[in-house]
């Protein structure tokens, strides 16, 4: 009957590991497998009555029949029993073309059966049928088997899903957010009558707050806004009806740059073309946005800053303001200062006051901040890194300026120490955060640099 003693007794084996799964089987699983059994037995007798010359190579076994018998077939999902070695071991054969690419697809799953010579298409005889009525409980294991392969088959795993959701079918995955805000009632298609382009963040404390409601006001409907508070006060900003619409967020005694890290991943304000990450301390009498951003735009600057005023007091020659320009990219500082006039400070170089950035540079330059070098100092010269030419695009406008007030404010919320006032230990802070941050991207240069074999004195040169 099977081709060798050999075959058979890989059947046997197979055999028993069914036998043993089925022994381990709840009660009326058995009983299922009893009557399923009968029923195959039943039914190998009628189609060997029936059809005593029915060629099997045409014989299609209808889905309705073998329900969840996937064409498709994990190779290493399953190694007791393994449905196709039985299948192989019985020579009855699937359709593998249409098995190959693990269709789902219910009219695809026909099956043909043949037995030995297929291509010599016998006649069905008594023989057969006795084989098919033999086999009957054998098919119930499989058909039961592959049921559950069926329901491993139907896991998905999408590996270029973003990681962590590769269970999930691509079409569902949100991977990217923004901060439009929506209804509770009606259409979710129709709860957004705009969505803004651009965001701006504060940092603010509520002392500032006429200096605030002055730079919202010179920021458009385009914009969404976004008010970080470092002294827990929010409800009071609801005297402004612009607050009504902004997005607050209240964490006490954190800087810009921690708010930054927190909650503006470049997944969560993907759906903005610039982002503003400003302090609250500047003066807006000159600046207005729309025509900021057309400037960014025209002249292909990633990363920029206002024009600073007032020229004096101001540390950096870069970003102070220029009176007969509407863009500057490079600038002279004092001598001995820039290592190369392609290098911070004197291009490629915007402070960490009033930066504006795209959204790939954010992108960028998010990856860049630590998450506990909260103050962001140093971050301004290693801007640059984030684009390509930097000189180009890194750059101050100049027609859209604004003052810097310097105003001391988050500043005043340290603790004294030692007997040092608050802000002379955040300003302490300040510069040992800025070394921490040099030495980390050294480091880290010279790490990646050294892996690949290069000299990094030699590459980071640049
Ligand atoms: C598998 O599907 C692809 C398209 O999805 C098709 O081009 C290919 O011919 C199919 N292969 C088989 C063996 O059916
Ligand atoms: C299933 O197969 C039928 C006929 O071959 C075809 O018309 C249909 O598009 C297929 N469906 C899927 C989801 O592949
Ligand atoms: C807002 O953006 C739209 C589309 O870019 C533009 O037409 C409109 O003038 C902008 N609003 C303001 C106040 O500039
Ligand atoms: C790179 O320069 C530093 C100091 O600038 C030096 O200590 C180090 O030995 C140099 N490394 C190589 C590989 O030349
Ligand atoms: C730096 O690299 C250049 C060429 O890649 C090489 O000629 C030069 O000797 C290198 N300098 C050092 C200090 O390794």
């Amino acid at each position: 009957m099977l081709r060798s003693s050999f075959e058979s007794q890989k059947i046997v084996n197979r055999m028993g590991n069914a036998a043993r799964s089925w022994a381990s089987r709840k009660p009326n699983e058995s009983m299922r497998l009893i009557v399923t059994t009968f029923v195959g037995v039943v039914f190998g007798f009628l189609i060997g009555v029936s059809f005593p010359t029915l060629s099997l190579t045409k014989l299609n076994l209808p889905s309705s029949l073998l329900p969840t018998l996937d064409l498709s077939y994990n190779e290493d999902h399953r190694s007791g029993l393994s449905t196709q070695a039985v299948l192989n071991a019985l020579n009855l054969k699937n359709d593998k073309s249409s098995a190959r690419n693990g269709s789902l697809n219910d009219t695809s799953k026909v099956w043909y059966l043949s037995l030995y010579d297929v291509q010599n298409s016998f006649s069905w005889g008594w023989i057969e049928t006795y084989k098919l009525l033999a086999l009957s409980p054998l098919l119930y294991m499989v058909w039961h088997a592959q049921q559950e392969d069926g329901r491993h088959m139907k896991e998905i795993w999408v590996p270029t899903n973003p990681r962590g959701a590769e269970r999930l079918p691509p079409k569902i995955v949100a991977a990217e957010s923004d901060f439009y805000l929506h209804r509770l009632w009606g259409n979710p298609n129709e709860d957004l009558t705009s969505k803004p382009k651009y965001l701006v963040t504060f940092t603010v404390g509520y002392n500032q707050k006429n200096n605030i409601d002055a730079a919202v006001k010179k920021f458009s409907e385009n914009f969404t806004i976004v008010l970080f508070h470092y002294d827990g006060r929010t409800t009071e900003w609801d005297e402004f009806e612009w607050s009504k619409r902004a997005i607050h967020v209240s964490v006490r005694k954190q800087t810009k740059w921690w708010y930054a890290k927190r909650f503006l991943h470049p997944d969560i304000v993907a759906a903005y073309d610039y982002i503003f990450i400003w302090d609250e301390d500047l003066g807006v009498e000159h600046f207005n946005a729309e025509e900021y951003i057309k400037l960014v735009r025209k002249h292909g600057l990633e990363i920029s800053q206002p024009g600073l005023e007032p020229n004096k007091g101001l540390t950096w020659q870069m970003t102070k303001r220029r009176g007969d320009s509407e863009v500057h990219k490079v600038t002279e500082e004092k001598p001995g200062w820039c290592s190369d006039p392609h290098l911070p400070p004197c291009a490629g170089f915007v402070e960490i006051m009033a930066p504006v950035f795209s959204r790939d540079a954010w992108r960028c330059v998010w990856y860049m901040i630590q998450n506990d070098l909260v103050h962001g100092w140093g971050l301004d010269f290693a801007l640059r890194k984030c684009v390509e030419p930097a000189h180009e695009k890194i750059g101050v406008v100049d027609s859209q300026w604004i003052v810097h007030q310097s105003v001391p404010s988050l500043g005043n919320q340290g603790e004294t120490q030692n007997g040092k006032a608050p802000w002379q230990g955040v300003r302490e802070r300040c510069r040992k955060e800025w070394t921490m941050f040099q030495s980390r991207m050294t480091i880290a240069e010279n790490t990646y640099f050294k892996a690949l074999g290069i000299d990094p004195n030699n590459s980071t040169a640049h």
